[in-house]
């Protein structure tokens, strides 16, 4: 029915399809940041979310959760394979991470990708409210805002990247990037994570379309497009809640002692992505166990590596390393019911996280590149305590935020090194003052304010 005044669109729903062994179906919390910071700006306003259930074949009937209206879209196992698999997460999603593995492009990718897209136009087009505000998310979906308003020039249109743009030297390899560019000036705002990024959208509009373009604004079709940083940020006051629940304490004291109370715990959590630089924190470990500098099982690592993607070639690859090398660490530098390396292929809810970074002495967070990682945030959220070390990448965009963090470029194995002995090291009243300041800044730019600056700069459009 056409009554939402608020529509979000987006490649996954909220929560996932998924099959239990007995043929039987449940819901349960999509991975990744992008529904971490959607889920309570939707709950709190109503409304509807039209995207994928996670599994191929037949949509599920739209269906009420948490107020929100969620809108299911059917995806072939075609479709999942040549535009999820294929065009958003083997062409875009390492193109946009400046090219980590190797972008392939498929002329048949690129036409499911059109196809999917125009579904979720269509979608979007039969539940938005005459005037209504849609806002449509992430890679997956770049098309859908020019096809949107061809269909439905009464609404306003909003698009955000969550992950990185890249420059135009690299955007142009890809063969349809003219279309790209066009579906995304469909929208009236275009938001990114960085400044940089922004530019790089603006410079792209100037470059490759010929367009009038100034600052932060294009003139395209008769319309004033805006293209702006909008940093997303986490629900900082209910993580740091959560974390400081007793049960969750009590849970972070447990974790210790199931992990031997060793002296110091270093955590990584990630999806099992080739982009996060899991591998870069494995090397750094073993080289610092293999020079004396640490030792197991005093010093243990947990690293949580939820599976991802387990279909596409580069994930298959990556994952078969990250074992062997933890099962090399451990070989090498474990105890008997000591290993050095904790590691975790599983999805982990959330009050067992909170936990895990209440417990953590470090926290190792390397991409080579991240559009933003709000599991950075989430560490700082959790220490209300003012215990424990952040150790960032400077390619993350949470890097320009979390200053107070032992930045780290992850190409450079022995500065990781340095950066992560200092941590380990360091004085608790040194620590203290770096997560205060960290934390200010988090309070003040919490999911709140990134959600309602993007929709009042939207609204103010309308
Ligand atoms: N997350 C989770 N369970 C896990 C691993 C991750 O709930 O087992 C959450 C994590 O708390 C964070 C999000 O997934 O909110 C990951 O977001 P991030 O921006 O760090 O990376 P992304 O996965 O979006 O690339
Ligand atoms: C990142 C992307 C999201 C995506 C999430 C999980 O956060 O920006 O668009 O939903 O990863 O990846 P998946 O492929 O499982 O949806």
């Amino acid at each position: 029915k056409a009554d939402s005044p608020v529509v979000v669109v987006a490649n996954r729903l909220p929560v996932d399809q998924v099959t239990e062994p007995d043929g039987s179906t449940r819901w349960q919390r999509s991975p990744g940041g992008l529904v971490t910071a959607l889920e309570p700006f939707v709950a709190g306003r109503g409304g509807a979310w039209v995207g994928w259930s996670g599994s191929a074949g037949e949509a599920p009937e739209p269906f009420e959760s948490g107020g929100v209206s969620l809108v299911p879209v059917p995806l072939s196992e075609e479709e999942v394979d040549q535009y999820y698999e294929g065009m958003s997460n083997a062409s875009l999603w390492p193109l946009y991470h400046d090219v980590v593995e190797k972008p392939e492009y498929h002329r048949t990718w690129w036409d499911a990708y059109v196809q999917v897209n125009k579904r979720f136009v269509e979608r979007a087009a039969e539940v938005a409210a005459e005037g209504a505000i849609v806002w449509v998310h992430d890679y997956q979906l770049q098309l859908v805002p020019a096809m949107l308003r061809q269909r439905r020039p009464d609404l306003t249109i909003g698009f955000f990247l969550h992950i990185p743009f890249p420059p135009y030297e690299l955007f142009t390899q890809l063969p349809w990037r003219s279309a790209i560019v066009e579906g995304l000036l469909g929208a009236d705002l275009v938001g990114f994570q960085l400044p940089a990024a922004a530019a790089n959208f603006v410079q792209l509009a100037r470059r490759l379309h010929d367009l009038p373009a100034r600052g932060s604004t294009i003139e395209y079709d008769g319309r004033t497009v805006t293209a702006r940083a909008f940093p997303i940020s986490i629900d900082v006051k209910a993580f740091e809640e959560l974390a400081s629940r007793p049960d969750v304490v009590k849970r972070a004291e447990e974790i210790r002692a199931e992990l031997g109370n060793p002296q110091k715990i270093i955590l990584g959590v990630d999806r099992l992505d080739y982009t996060k630089g899991i591998a870069v924190r494995l090397n750094a470990l073993q080289e610092l166990l293999e020079d004396g500098a640490v030792e197991a099982p005093d010093t243990v690592m947990v690293q949580v590596a939820t599976p991802s993607r387990e279909r596409v070639e580069h994930y298959v690859h990556m994952r078969e390393t990250i074992e062997q090398q933890v099962g090399h660490i451990n070989g090498v530098f474990g105890t008997l019911g000591g290993p050095a390396v904790h590691y975790i292929n599983q999805s982990v809810p959330r009050e067992e996280l909170a936990a895990l970074y209440r417990a953590a002495d470090v926290m190792l967070v390397t991409p080579y590149r991240d559009g933003m990682n709000l599991v950075a945030k989430e560490y700082v959220a959790a220490r209300s305590d003012l215990g424990g070390t952040l150790v960032l990448s400077e390619f993350a965009g949470a890097a320009a935020e979390l200053k107070q963090a032992f930045l780290v470029n992850p190409h450079d194995i022995a500065g990781v090194k340095n950066q992560l002995v200092r941590a380990l090291r360091i004085e608790p009243a040194d620590a203290a003052k770096r997560m205060r300041a960290m934390r200010r800044h988090l309070a003040r730019n919490d999911l709140d304010h990134w959600a309602s600056s993007f929709f009042d700069a939207l609204q103010a459009k309308a």
